[in-house]
């Protein structure tokens, strides 16, 4: 089953939370929570008041997307804050294992995310103990950027090694998703889709969520 993780760094942030309502009434299966620190990537977005304050306010499944430097000092205080899904950069920590363990220690689900530039089979080490890996199709840092193509061969080489190993884990992408891009992906085996711009600048959210699931 295909998942729609709609980006609220495209939203109305000032309305944040009638925006996160409205995806909800649109189909969206979770929020994706943009985490950035000026330093993992160059841009700042928003961080742990903002997930407390909106989890009073919706039981949507919150799926947190970290783009932080050395992210083993805060997921406890994500989780704290209402992460459901707590998704980390591969590339930002010297101990990925570790993160995946502290996460699964407070019951929530754990995710790997690679760069553009980073060889998918880097994180094959650590994929019996993912519940999901997210694979970049853009740069991390900002929303409305266009898909890298290149991604396709590795969602497809992950997809190939998580069914040769038996695994549920599943397959994220972030970056450039439309509906085109959305059905390229989905046919290399991906079926979790973050899209920010082009849900948010839909005039139809709930067309443009059925149009990446078809
Ligand atoms: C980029 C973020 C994405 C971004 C996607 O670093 O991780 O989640 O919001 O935005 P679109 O869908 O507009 O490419
Ligand atoms: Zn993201």
């Amino acid at each position: 089953m295909i998942k729609v993780s709609p980006s609220v760094l495209a939203c109305d942030l000032s309305r944040l939370l009638d925006e996160v309502k409205s995806i909800e009434a649109a189909g969206a299966d979770m929020v994706h929570l943009d985490v950035m620190d000026g330093m993992f990537v160059t841009n700042i977005s928003f961080g742990l008041p903002v997930i407390a304050s909106l989890r009073k306010n919706t039981d949507m499944f919150f799926d947190v997307h970290l783009m932080i430097d050395r992210p083993e000092r805060y997921v406890d205080r994500f989780i704290e804050a209402g992460a459901d899904l707590v998704t980390f950069h591969y590339e930002a920590t010297d101990d990925p294992e570790s993160v995946l363990d502290i996460i699964h220690t407070r019951g929530k689900k754990a995710g790997i995310s690679v760069k553009p530039g980073t060889p998918v089979e880097d994180i094959y080490p650590f994929l019996n103990k993912c519940d999901l890996v997210l694979v970049m199709t853009v740069e991390p840092g900002y929303g409305g950027q266009a898909f890298i193509p290149e991604s396709l061969k590795k969602i497809e080489s992950l997809r190939q090694e998580i069914d040769k190993r038996g695994l549920a884990v599943d397959i994220q992408v972030d970056g450039g998703i439309n509906a085109e891009t959305a059905e390229m992906v989905k046919n290399v085996g991906a079926n979790n889709l973050v899209a920010g711009s082009y849900i948010f600048k839909s005039s139809d959210r709930k067309n443009a969520i059925d149009l990446i699931k078809k």
